[in-house]
């Protein structure tokens, strides 16, 4: 296995590869490596001529109050790891060489980064696909591998690769977990013993809604309700997300998981979009027979338990609010000017009230049915006075209960 570190001498052994019409396969990762990232690279040799293996802790797909400085890196057994496993090339660029002064480009891929995980990782996908367009070029694989691990990223490089006309092939390979069923993360290393037990409920909590759906379960907020209750039980305090979706743009449905025995069908996925009152859902592009077809809708209600225990996801996004919400990209501030928070996944009709520590109302922002479960705070008082650095409470109230919730702000 050769250490290739400039990205002058990856080029010209590609070029090399290339004359001889040797099939190359890619596996970029950020190294740490670990049996999940082997398995990328056992399927590439298994399936290209050639495998190439790159490890680069990108600072561009992290947020600045993320662990750039502190990701785990050991080159070292890296090195081993990756020669056992009869990678060819170990591509290791330097910052110097990925990003030269005066780099001012980005890659954005829309619709697919903003929810999920891009939701509160504002720029971290355009961190992402930059850096993989940039290994992509120098490379110029046949197929690259990517990990079923982070869903989203996998999906959201299909997405460029369709969209951007670029000539090879994403594959997709499934989770390696460990024995206990934990999917392996080079992350998993900042857990400490109770942590990485308490970790082990959001198996048992996905394990349970396969069972739910090998079931025949099909309503997602059924499922979510499970598995928020077993990971609660696991002593899980803060849950980002659980969304059920369908995947897109992996060129394969998953009949076994949906079965519908219809010419065409469409779902409304409730888990994943949070619809209001008074939401317009728009049919387009079905293929409609004529004027004897037959719309049938059915609207279970609002299910008073449910919309009770999901005031329990309604978070403040950035938290702490750090100078900026806007990470590496512009996120939802559009001038340097401009400061804002937003409070996510509200019900569809509450108030927030903003308060002090010591208990003075701050600020009152209502939201209606159609605002779309986020309501943004300017940082500003009721008397239009900037607010100053602190611990901040919010209250919300609804018809369904209430939340309470503290956040900071360091300016
Ligand atoms: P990294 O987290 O190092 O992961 C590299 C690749 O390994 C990704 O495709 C990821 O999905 C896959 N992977 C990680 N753990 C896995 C597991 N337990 N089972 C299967 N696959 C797993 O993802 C990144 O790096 C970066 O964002 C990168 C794509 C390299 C761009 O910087």
């Amino acid at each position: 296995m050769k250490i290739i570190r400039s990205i002058t001498s990856m080029r010209n052994r590609i070029k090399e590869m290339r004359k001889k019409a040797k099939t190359i396969g890619f596996a970029p990762t950020m190294g740490c490596l670990h049996q999940g990232h082997i398995s990328l690279a056992h399927q590439s040799v298994k399936e290209c001529d050639v495998t190439v293996m790159s490890i680069y802790v990108n600072p561009m797909q992290f947020g600045p109050r993320e662990d750039y400085k502190k990701y785990p890196r050991d080159l070292k057994k890296d090195v081993e790891l990756a020669k056992k496993a009869g990678v060819d090339y170990l591509f290791v660029p330097s910052d110097k060489n990925m990003y030269p002064e005066g780099f001012s480009s980005k890659v954005s891929v829309t619709n697919v980064t903003e929810r999920l995980c891009g939701a509160s990782r504002p720029g971290h996908f355009e961190g992402v696909t930059t850096v993989v367009l940039k290994l992509f070029n120098i490379i110029m694989p046949d197929t690259a591998y990517f990990g079923q691990k982070d869903a989203q990223q996998a999906i959201v490089i299909k997405k460029m690769v369709k969209d951007l006309n670029m000539p090879l092939k994403i594959k997709t390979l499934p989770i390696v977990r460990e024995d206990d069923g934990l999917a392996i993360s080079s992350r998993n290393s900042y857990l400490s013993k109770p942590q990485r037990l308490r970790a082990l409920s959001l198996y048992q909590a996905l394990s349970k809604a396969r069972q739910m759906i090998q079931q025949g379960e099909r309503n997602p907020g059924k499922i979510i309700f499970k598995m928020k209750r077993l990971l609660r039980r696991g002593k899980f305090v803060k849950i980002d997300y659980i969304v059920i979706v369908d995947v897109p743009y992996d060129g394969s449905s998953h009949p076994e998981a949906f079965p519908y025995n219809h010419a065409w069908f469409f779902r409304v996925d409730t888990a994943d979009t949070n619809y209001q009152n008074g939401d317009i859902l728009t049919i387009s592009g079905a293929p409609v027979n004529g004027a004897d077809d037959v719309f049938s809708f059915k609207v279970d209600g609002i299910n008073a338990s449910l919309a009770q225990a999901e005031l329990e996801d309604i978070r403040v996004v950035p938290d702490p609010y750090f100078g900026r919400a806007s990470g590496t990209s512009p996120g939802w501030e559009a001038s340097k000017y401009e400061h804002v928070i937003q409070f996510q996944n509200l019900p569809d009709k509450c108030s927030v009230r903003i308060y002090t520590i010591s208990g003075d109302l701050v600020r009152t922002l209502d939201h209606n049915p159609g605002d779309g479960g986020t309501v943004e705070w300017d940082m500003l008082s009721e008397d239009r006075l900037s607010i100053s650095s602190g611990i901040y409470l919010y209250h919300v109230e609804s018809q369904y209960g209430n939340h309470v919730g503290r956040f900071a702000v360091i300016k």
